[in-house]
């Protein structure tokens, strides 16, 4: 049985005065029936928890370098994050991926960086319009997949999201059938290169322009194991019914 997930990326948003939003989360969520993660900007990440202590809500990083320390300036290791109190970093958003060229060796850098200091890495992946178009869609799943993903994955320490580039930010979704035909290929794979215990314990999000009032319709398809959610993670007023929606799935 996988636990479900609940993960909200708050991008480049956030200075101190939404540490309220977390609080009214962790209020709401003394406990809950699923994993909440909520990943504020570095610079929050301390702050955040401190907010959500002795809550079902946990924090994690939005990116971090592949190596532990050193000169980079600028840069966050997965270490620093895991000590300001993080417990799972986001790797390869398609947003970093394009902002900063990261490619799949830099991704699976981080991943294993992350893996290493004891966090849960966020590998994401997904095509583009364009891609999706030309129906290429598994082949560039496929190539993110076995290029982001390190060999010491485990269903602890790795969690897949699935975000089409075309649906985030645009409110825009794929069809129940063409998210579950990804998370099923993404399954499928897994369980080839890790075996099926590790194969069917890693948890499959997904994620672009999840809502409160399209989430039970997504938490439905199979394979998916809850969402990373961008725009409607920043109010606890709209991620706290996601989350209720997912622990009815
Ligand atoms: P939105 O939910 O705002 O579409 O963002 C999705 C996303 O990129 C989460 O990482």
């Amino acid at each position: 049985m996988r636990r479900k997930l609940a993960a909200g990326n708050w991008k480049m948003n956030g200075t101190g005065a939404v540490l309220a939003e977390i609080e009214a989360l962790a209020r709401t969520y003394p406990q809950a029936d699923v994993d909440i993660v909520i990943c504020p900007p570095a610079t929050l990440i301390h702050r955040a928890g401190t907010a959500a202590r002795g809550s079902a809500v946990t924090i994690g990083g939005q990116d971090c370098h592949a190596r532990a320390s050193g000169a980079h300036t600028g840069d966050i290791s997965a270490e620093m994050l895991r000590d300001a109190g993080a417990s799972h970093v986001i790797t390869g958003h398609s947003e970093r991926r394009e902002d900063h060229g990261e490619r799949n060796e830099t991704v699976r850098g981080k991943a294993r960086a992350a893996m290493q200091a004891g966090l849960a890495a966020i590998v994401c992946m997904g095509e583009s319009l364009t891609e999706r178009e030309a129906a290429n869609t598994l082949d560039i799943i496929a190539g993110q997949l076995s290029g982001s993903v390190p060999d010491m994955a485990t269903g602890e320490n790795l969690v897949i999201a699935y975000e089409p580039i075309w649906a985030i930010g645009t409110g825009l979704v794929p069809s129940p059938d063409q998210i579950g035909e990804v998370h099923g290929f993404i399954r499928a794979r897994l369980e080839r290169r890790f075996g099926a215990g590790v194969g069917r314990s890693v948890r499959l999000l997904y994620g672009g322009s999840v809502k409160p009032d399209n989430a039970a319709a997504i938490f439905a398809v199979p394979n998916v194991d809850g969402a990373l959610v961008g725009g409607a993670s920043l109010r606890a007023a709209d991620f706290s019914p996601i989350i209720a929606a997912l622990g009815e799935a």
